[in-house]
């Protein structure tokens, strides 16, 4: 569209992408330099360890590039998703701004509830899509606090029962996911703290935390690739929802302008509120219902505190109908992945960059010899539905597959 700040390649079966005409030079100051603090403060939450990094010929081969690297967060402190590492950096900044001091010298987090339960009773409130609220009604339990977690009317009884599961209490809000963040915002009080990944005015500091959390992730990332001699990537493909988690990739990638990879931001078309902010030049809010499979990415309205950094630091978004995750989910299991609906967005928005032809702002970094990142940030959160994309039939409520096991079931 001439005149607008973005610019329209053709729809193609299901997928649109859009070049961000926004995209520039990232602000400093906006988020906290990248610090090694929260990695050293997940090492101290019992179950830590790192995602793994894995090299996927064969879907470098279909997608015509040299390496498809996909960072791995089927499984995360044993949550089936990266959210925990916002969750818990956040929830303890967060603690430690209301104690006005760090609670103590700690190093398990059973001390550390021991240091906070002068505190009880005491709660921490969310609203979610499913993995976010898991994570604070998770960050809660192990802190001996409550967890009061909003989610939106759609929510599938799969992921309820999954943050019930965590001992919190899940209020369905009439609505959407923005109906749901208002509603977990009235929880603020002396002994509630709210722990959102979204914004609002007046309240950015918490989400901030969540995106200097999630900087664990990409530490991780430089540190496999260094250690197993493979390249930086030359691009990198983030599913986004409010934003924040694209927005701490490129705080961690992109704040050398002329030595950066290429960012790819991937929404559904049903929710792509980043997609048509960068189209509107502004901040806007999609209207719902917002149905789609890739629950966590059902937002009407991106995060304020980090459009500055997404309208600057994302190259190019791309939209995707259901169809097009489901096809993801599948290509990742047969190669050993457990990806779910959400995780797999950034998989399948490449292939469908690909698909309808990758536009010349992207042809330097996605070339046929590019090493390409994939953010595959959750694995089967909603395990019946997981298993009903892969067309595996239901053998009552034992675990979600992993790994080889999901091939062999897929194949089936
Ligand atoms: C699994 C998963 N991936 C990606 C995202 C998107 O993150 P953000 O909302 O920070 O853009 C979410 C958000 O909840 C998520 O649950």
């Amino acid at each position: 569209m001439s005149g607008s700040p973005s610019e329209r390649v053709p729809e193609a079966a299901g997928a649109r992408v859009v070049v961000n005409r926004l995209a520039g030079p990232v602000p400093s100051g906006v988020l906290a330099e990248p610090s090694r603090d929260p990695l050293q403060f997940h090492r101290r939450l019992g179950g830590y360890r790192p995602t793994p990094l894995l090299r996927t010929p064969a879907l470098a081969e279909r997608l015509g590039v040299g390496e498809v690297v996909v960072k791995c967060e089927s499984q995360r402190f044993g949550l089936p998703a990266f959210k925990m590492l916002g969750a818990s950096w956040a929830t303890y900044r967060a603690l430690v701004d209301h104690l006005g001091a760090e609670p103590g010298a700690w190093q398990t987090v059973t001390e550390l509830s021991e240091l906070v339960a002068p505190m009880r009773p005491f709660a921490l409130a969310t609203a979610t899509d499913g993995n976010h609220g898991r994570a604070v009604a998770r960050m809660a339990r192990l802190l001996g606090f409550g967890a009061r977690i909003f989610v939106p009317e759609n929510t599938t009884p799969g992921r309820i029962a999954a943050i019930e599961s965590e001992g919190a209490s899940v209020e369905v809000v009439p609505g959407d996911y923005d109906a749901a963040v208002a509603r977990a915002a009235e929880e603020a009080g002396p002994s509630c703290l709210v722990i959102s990944d979204t914004s609002w005015p007046g309240y950015d500091r918490v989400p901030r935390w969540v995106v200097d959390g999630y900087s664990t992730l990409f530490w991780e990332i430089d540190d496999s690739l260094a250690a197993a001699g493979w390249r930086r990537p030359d691009a990198i493909a983030v599913p986004v929802g409010v934003g924040a988690l694209v927005a701490a990739t490129i705080n961690h990638y992109c704040r050398v302008p002329d030595d950066r990879p290429a960012v790819v931001g991937v929404e559904p078309s049903t929710a792509a509120c980043v997609t048509a902010s960068a189209e509107a030049g502004r901040l806007v809010t999609v209207p719902g219902p917002h149905t789609s499979v890739m629950a966590g990415l059902n937002c009407g309205t991106p995060s304020p505190v980090v459009w500055p950094i997404v309208s600057a630091g994302v190259d190019a978004f791309v939209t995707i109908d259901d169809d097009w995750t489901c096809r993801a989910v599948r290509d990742l299991a047969a190669v050993g992945v457990e990806a779910g609906e959400t995780g797999a967005a950034g998989l399948a928005g490449l292939q469908a960059l690909r698909h309808i032809g990758v536009p010349p702002e992207l042809d330097g970094a996605i070339r046929c010899d590019a090493t390409v990142l994939v953010i595959m940030t959750e694995g089967a959160s909603d395990p019946l539905q997981w298993r009903r994309i892969l067309g595996v039939e239901l053998l009552g409520q034992d675990p979600p597959l992993r790994g080889e096991r999901a091939v062999a079931a897929a194949r089936r």
